[in-house]
């Protein structure tokens, strides 16, 4: 997620879940190939799975980028459709692609054909005037013809003009239905269904009634506890959940690397203010937290401080 989520983001999801696929921000194909910010490609081998998104609409220069992503090692690259900013907009990319479905399949093509990790798609059911019904099952059997198996439809349309980006996750309504029979009519096709999924509760609910995954946005960035942690064992049985006290301990290391590379505390630790969401304590560790951590030299020490408001015995000195 743009302005939010970041290589720091995920290495602490990840240990809060083993299983999840992580998904990066996206990244342009022009800034990853005119503008050589190969930066933007870096992660921590922790971090696996993880795909890389990336936003264009040139078939040639979406391939060469996607070629930088898979010798990065991402483990799958990811086609954004969805994306209403103005920003995205003006370079043709993003949601305003659902009007040009051929073109989307070139560019799926192109990216198919330039690496061997799976290409995948994020996509709107609709923009603007469209009818989803109508667009929708044309948009997936091109990129389908095209090679790409695997699609995950945020379940409402995006208005280009006259709607903020914000609004454009907010207000046009969800349609879950229309998704579900999206999967009837493509069965072979992985189908995840993203938008307003707020529980695990709720993505039980999408995956028994047939879609093949789940994604979640806002909901995982402010409640990584609750999502992630427990989506181990709740969504993939796989043992059980992280303990967020433990996973708190294991950033600190990683902290320290960064701190030792010339970072900031800041940079980490915002990604963790939602640890103890919805626990005791939450609103101490939140505070100590964002307000000691943009101090000048902030460092593992003011982590430390904000866990003992929230977990006092797990910071207790050790008795001799
Ligand atoms: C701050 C922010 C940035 C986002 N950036 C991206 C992005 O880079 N790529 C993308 O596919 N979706 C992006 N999204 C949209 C989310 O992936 C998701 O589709 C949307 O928030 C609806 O899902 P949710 O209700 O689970 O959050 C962003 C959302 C937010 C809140």
């Amino acid at each position: 997620m743009m302005d939010w989520t970041d290589r720091h983001c995920r290495y602490l999801h990840r240990l809060l879940s083993s299983n999840a696929l992580l998904y990066t921000e996206m990244v342009t194909a022009p800034a990853l190939v005119r503008g050589g910010a190969l930066h933007l490609l870096e992660f921590s081998p922790e971090e696996h799975p993880v795909a890389l998104q990336l936003g264009g609409s040139d078939p040639e220069e979406l391939a060469q980028a996607a070629m930088l992503g898979a010798e990065a090692g991402y483990d799958e690259i990811n086609l954004n459709c969805g994306c209403p900013s103005d920003r995205v907009q003006s370079g043709t990319f993003g949601a305003v692609l659902m009007k040009d479905p051929a073109r989307v399949a070139d560019c799926v093509a192109a990216m198919r054909a330039a690496v061997r990790v799976e290409v995948t798609v994020k996509c709107r059911i609709g923009v603007d005037e469209q009818t989803p019904e109508e667009v929708l099952p044309d948009f997936l059997d091109r990129i389908r013809a095209a090679g790409c198996q695997r699609v995950t439809i945020h379940a409402r349309k995006a208005w280009l003009q006259g709607l903020s980006p914000k609004e454009n996750r907010d207000i046009p309504p969800l349609d879950y239905e229309l998704v579900h029979r999206m999967k009837g009519a493509f069965p072979d096709m992985h189908i995840s269904i993203n938008g307003g999924i707020a529980s695990l509760a709720e993505a039980r609910a999408q995956l028994e009634a047939g879609l093949d995954g789940v994604m979640i946005g806002r909901a995982a960035y402010h409640q990584p506890t609750d999502i992630l942690a427990e989506a181990d064992p709740l969504i993939f049985g796989t043992g059980a959940a992280a303990d967020p006290v433990d996973v708190v301990r294991k950033m600190l290391p990683y902290i320290d690397r960064h701190l030792a590379a010339g970072g900031r505390l800041h940079q980490i630790t915002r990604h963790m203010l939602g640890l103890f969401a919805g626990r005791p304590g939450a609103r101490g560790w939140r505070r100590a937290l964002s307000e000691g951590a943009v101090r000048d030299h902030a460092g593992p020490e003011v982590v430390l401080e904000a866990l003992a408001r929230v977990a006092p015995d797990a910071v207790a000195a050790p008795a001799n």
